[in-house]
């Protein structure tokens, strides 16, 4: 193994950043030659790649984004897609890759393992959505991101004694919205995982007002459908203003939190590590706060399994 190159893929997450520092310092010290791929998969297929120093990953372990840039290629998930970007590894003498991002890009790190490069990934997204690991890099930052959120969302709602529904990001996965909702204190939580009741929400709503409660934060992860109804609904229901936001973007980006930057450090390194060892087709992960590598077979076809005891806790303590 004399090269490396590596790319950030599909959304960005903070922590990425921190984790391609830990990769290209890791690889350096190990005197490897250490590339960098732009716009993931897509920079692959043209061809967009150079070499990385220590400078080049230099002031980065803070900021949110990805410095290699990312895009979601639809090109590199077609045959003739990975046969280009086979013919491009070649050209550039690269013997191993080192991957970050989300399902979609462990699933290209597969078919490069399967074609017979090298591939380790690394697990960055900020939905939380990968089974085989309690959690991705991105996934607190992206958190506090929304507790902040609510934070400030609920003191306008106090001012103003309405209702505020507060679309959170995650695609099919609620764990967002699970984890923000219970630490910002939400008096519901909505979610794609499980069956919710509006009549139940709008009664514990009502039950609130008339103890003298001033906000009522309902959080629905984005997978749910249209918070737009949901508002709606609420409205008509309880005669209560029920206002809609939608964080959107903005849980994508920031400075990392010590958690996200920590696992981006641990897994980069080990990244290199593996492919080091000989290993291919292996994905880093943490459980129990321990970083471990798996087949990435193995690891996609795992079934992600939602926190329902922690979703009773909320619900117990939102009461
Ligand atoms: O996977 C991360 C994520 O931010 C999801 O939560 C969201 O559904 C999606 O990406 C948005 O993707 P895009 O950046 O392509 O609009």
């Amino acid at each position: 193994m004399k090269t490396i190159g590596v790319l950030t893929s599909g959304g960005d997450a903070p922590g990425m950043n921190a984790a391609l520092r830990a990769v290209v310092r890791a690889g350096l010290y190990n005197d490897i030659r250490m590339m960098g791929i732009m716009q993931g998969y897509d920079g692959l297929l043209k061809g967009n790649i150079d070499d990385m120093n220590l400078s080049s990953v230099a002031d980065i372990i803070h900021r949110g984004g990805t410095v290699l840039k990312t895009a979601r290629s639809e090109e590199f998930a077609t045959e003739a897609g990975l046969n280009k970007a086979l013919n491009v590894i070649d050209i550039f003498n690269i013997d191993g890759l080192i991957v970050l991002g989300g399902d979609g890009t462990l699933k290209g790190a597969k078919a490069l393992s399967d074609a017979g490069i090298p591939t380790i990934g690394i697990p960055c997204t900020i939905d939380n959505d990968l089974a085989y690991t309690d959690y991705t890099i991105g996934f607190f930052t992206a958190v506090e991101t929304v507790v902040e959120a609510i934070s400030k969302i609920r003191d306008t709602s106090t001012s103003h004694g309405r209702a505020s529904v507060i679309e959170v990001m995650g695609r099919n996965c609620g764990d967002i919205a699970l984890y923000a909702g219970l630490a910002g204190g939400a008096e519901s939580i909505i979610v794609p995982e499980i069956d919710y009741d509006i009549d139940e929400i709008c009664e514990k709503v009502l039950r609130g007002r008339n103890r003298g409660k001033l906000h009522h934060i309902i959080i629905v992860a984005e997978g749910v459908g249209n918070p737009y109804n949901i508002a709606k609904v609420m409205e008509d229901k309880t005669g209560i203003e029920t206002k809609v936001t939608v964080l959107g973007y903005l849980q994508r980006g920031g400075t990392p939190n010590t958690v996200d930057r920590i696992m981006g450090c641990e897994m980069g390194k080990r990244a290199v590590e593996l492919l080091l060892e000989g290993k291919s087709n292996r994905v880093l992960g943490i459980k129990c706060n321990n970083i471990f590598d798996m087949d990435i077979s193995e690891a996609l076809s795992m079934k992600k399994i939602f926190d329902v005891e922690m979703y009773n806790t909320a619900n117990v303590l939102s009461l």
